[in-house]
């Protein structure tokens, strides 16, 4: 039975082994590069941010920090609290989320559909408003939450470190050359290139980040006008390649309508960075990450128990 079709016990053992696609026609002006895209969003909460959450919450129960009388809190704009949600309500742990007043109502719908309980920061703050107002929260009430602090907590990086890497390397074995992943947390990139470094052949390891402060590839972080996460070593990748929203974005509408994967826009970001280096090495295998999928920015249908007619 295929990793992909096994009966699991809990939808806690359906996270992983996500499929690696070949992208025949994004690379078609480098044909001698191969250009995989690991499919994050397979994950049962529709992201890359499903192993570093469940991470985050098993080694946190594994060692007491996280018990079920506790609530855990943390700070995000979206696919990490979808993440946290659901796996919450699996393992039976309350969830709190701090997240800016603007974001878009299928985020604040999806979470809350789980049982979560939302706390807004303020909009014109963005993100680093929203990890203020946590911080806060657990300074006043220290005994009530676990903050999982996804930018600080190494369970994260560790969970593409144990996982993400280790499947690349199994489905693409020794051909690998190069590997791109956007900085948000950095967890992806930190932890993958961490496990590809070790590996026996050099795998040239690129981050990619926004190129301006004011950019719209939602996920990403341009870490120079930013809180920089705990995590993130500016050293750990060998490359930092700046990607234009614009380029992102019109790279998201490619993959949908050529290779039938509509996706969110930092992996439109994270695909145009590996066609930069495909021209740029001429040949080689490049591998990314699809980090969501493109509906998940839609607006949402209504999903309400009373209609009135
Ligand atoms: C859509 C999307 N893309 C990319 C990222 C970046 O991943 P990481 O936090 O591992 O750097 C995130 C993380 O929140 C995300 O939600």
């Amino acid at each position: 039975m295929s990793a992909r079709t096994r009966r699991v016990e809990s939808i806690l053992d359906a996270v992983g082994n996500t499929p690696l696609v070949r992208l025949h026609h994004i690379g078609r002006e480098t044909p001698d590069v191969k250009i995989y895209l690991k499919l994050e969003y397979a994950n049962p909460g529709g992201s890359v941010k499903d192993r570093p959450a469940l991470q985050m919450m098993r080694d946190a129960l594994a060692d007491g920090r996280l018990t079920k009388d506790k609530i855990l809190i943390d700070s995000t704009s979206g696919n990490t609290g979808v993440a946290y949600s659901l796996y919450g309500a699996a393992l039976g742990i309350k969830v709190c989320l701090v997240m800016p007043s603007n974001v878009s109502q299928a985020r604040k719908d999806i979470t809350r559909a789980f049982g979560t309980e939302l706390v807004f920061s303020d909009p014109m703050e963005g993100s680093d408003g929203a990890i203020r107002l946590c911080q806060q929260m657990v300074a006043e009430n220290p005994e009530r939450y676990f903050h999982s602090n996804q930018y600080a907590n190494p369970s994260n990086p560790r969970a593409h470190y144990l996982g993400t890497a280790p499947e690349i390397l199994e489905q693409v074995g020794h051909e690998i050359t190069h590997f791109v992943a956007g900085l948000g947390t950095s967890g992806t990139a930190m932890g993958c290139t961490r496990r590809l470094h070790e590996h026996t052949r050099k795998i040239h390891c690129v981050a990619a980040e926004p190129a301006e402060a004011l950019h719209g590839l939602e996920g990403l972080k341009h870490m120079a006008s930013s809180i920089v996460p705990p995590i993130y070593d500016a050293k750990v990748p060998d490359e930092i390649m700046p990607v234009g929203t614009e380029a992102g974005w019109d790279m998201a509408d490619r993959l949908a309508e050529e290779e039938g994967l509509h996706v969110g826009h930092s992996t439109g970001a994270n695909v145009y960075a590996a066609t930069q280096l495909a021209k740029r090495i001429g040949k080689g295998c490049v591998v990314t990450i699809a980090c969501d999928r493109g509906d998940r920015y839609f607006a949402p249908m209504r999903w309400e128990k009373h209609h009135e007619w």
